[in-house]
């Protein structure tokens, strides 16, 4: 039996809620679903405002336009992280400047942030990789001493938390994720979190096409019509009855992950002392929403052989971010080789694993024994092309 990268996973209210939509006869944005869903956000993160979006790359786009990013303003921002985190941006006519990261939690390195700094940065954007927080303490600072906005890009880390407090509420905005292969899914969707009321009313309005169609239902003012720029970044209620479903389901869905991610931990450790693989860090200021279990292999060469080997006992494994700054738009950038080295290097040797809701523990067994099989030493003169390994797009989001 093929064991697949990702699988979405049903709650067990989804189409209940669905129907009840439907049986309501609101099927487009903002019905009663989406204020649940939004209701349900603020109260557990304690955020003075969530707005559900078509996706996290949208929420992102939102972020952009509420911070005026306008052309040439610098933006520092992750080389590892997906292309919408900084697409955002340049879309508004921002240069990126690309921050390497941390070779324990490959996260945004918080100790090369001050040296990036020049009169034309116009915001900073951490990314919580796997959920596991940024130096949020050591960020912040800085960022306040130069009266910069922090924007966290929040897609793995919903409900994983900083010295006690929820990523999502650190930065003036926040955006996460539903993607398929997120913790919580309504198949494709996101959210902005909205931290500094200043923002609220504009982003309503940016999400609504630019007009201030929400002022007018909520009888603010007794016409709406077109009073900025923006776009249509809300999502039908039918999703969001979807997603409702996924985030009452909160503590299941959290408790399998847990359950999953642990038992890769416990049962890897030998065998990655014994190869010189590395497992994921998680410093203790830390609590993870385990999004995600990933493998650092010695080499690039060992982490192609791995993904073979793995689809070979019919196991789909695959890589994560190829570094932003070598990308082609990043080369655009005037990007070059050894600009994030350790970007560079980690992303040639990280490996995900299997990893969704209902994975039974006998095919994670299945996983764990297909690892230990993998011959590290072999693998150093086998310099194939992966078989399959590239993923689908789905997967590697
Ligand atoms: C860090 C990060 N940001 C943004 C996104 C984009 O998310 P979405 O597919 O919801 O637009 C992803 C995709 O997984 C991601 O990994």
């Amino acid at each position: 039996m093929h064991i697949p990268f990702n699988r979405p996973f049903f709650s067990g209210k989804e189409f209940e809620f669905i129907q009840e939509a439907i049986a309501g006869w609101h099927l487009s944005g903002d019905g009663k679903f989406t204020k649940r869903c939004q209701a349900l956000l603020e109260n557990e993160l304690g955020i003075a405002k969530a707005l559900l979006t078509t996706s996290c790359t949208h929420a992102l786009e939102m972020a952009a336009l509420l911070l005026d990013i306008t052309p040439g303003d610098e933006v520092i921002i992750p080389s590892f992280t997906f292309g919408s985190t900084i697409n955002a941006f340049v879309l508004r006519g921002a240069q990126p400047v690309f921050i390497d990261v941390r070779p324990d939690t490959l996260n945004f390195n918080e100790t090369k942030l001050e040296g990036l700094i020049t009169p034309r940065t116009k915001a900073i954007v951490v990314v919580h990789y796997a959920g596991v927080a940024c130096e949020m303490d050591t960020i912040l600072k800085v960022a306040r001493r130069y009266e910069l906005p922090v924007v966290e890009d929040n897609a793995h880390g919903l409900f994983g938390k900083y010295r006690g407090q929820y990523l999502g509420t650190f930065g003036c905005l926040a955006t996460q994720s539903f993607h398929e292969t997120k913790n919580f899914t309504c198949g494709e969707g996101g959210a902005l979190l909205i931290n500094d009321p200043q923002y609220i009313e504009r982003a309503e309005i940016i999400r609504e096409k630019g007009t201030n169609r929400s002022l007018f239902f909520r009888g603010q003012v007794d016409k709406y019509t077109w009073v900025d720029i923006g776009s249509s970044y809300l999502p039908s209620d039918i999703l969001a009855a979807f997603l409702y479903a996924q985030l009452q389901a909160k503590e299941d869905i959290q408790s399998r992950r847990k359950r999953i991610w642990n038992y890769y931990n416990a049962h890897l450790g030998d065998w990655a002392a014994s190869v010189g693989a590395q497992l994921p860090s998680v410093p203790e200021e830390c609590k993870q929403p385990y999004h995600m279990y990933y493998l650092l292999l010695p080499t690039l060469e060992q982490r192609t052989a791995f993904i073979n080997h793995l689809n070979a006992h019919n196991i789909n494994s695959v890589f994560h971010y190829l570094p932003l700054h070598l990308s082609k738009m990043g080369r655009q950038f005037g990007c070059k080789e050894g600009d994030c080295p350790v970007t560079e290097n980690v992303s040639d040797r990280l490996v995900r694993l299997p990893f969704y809701n209902d994975l039974a523990e006998s095919d994670q067994a299945r996983v764990v024994a297909a690892v230990k099989t993998f011959d590290c030493q072999e693998s150093c003169v086998s310099k194939a092309a992966p078989v399959n390994a590239r993923a689908t797009s789905d997967d590697v989001l």
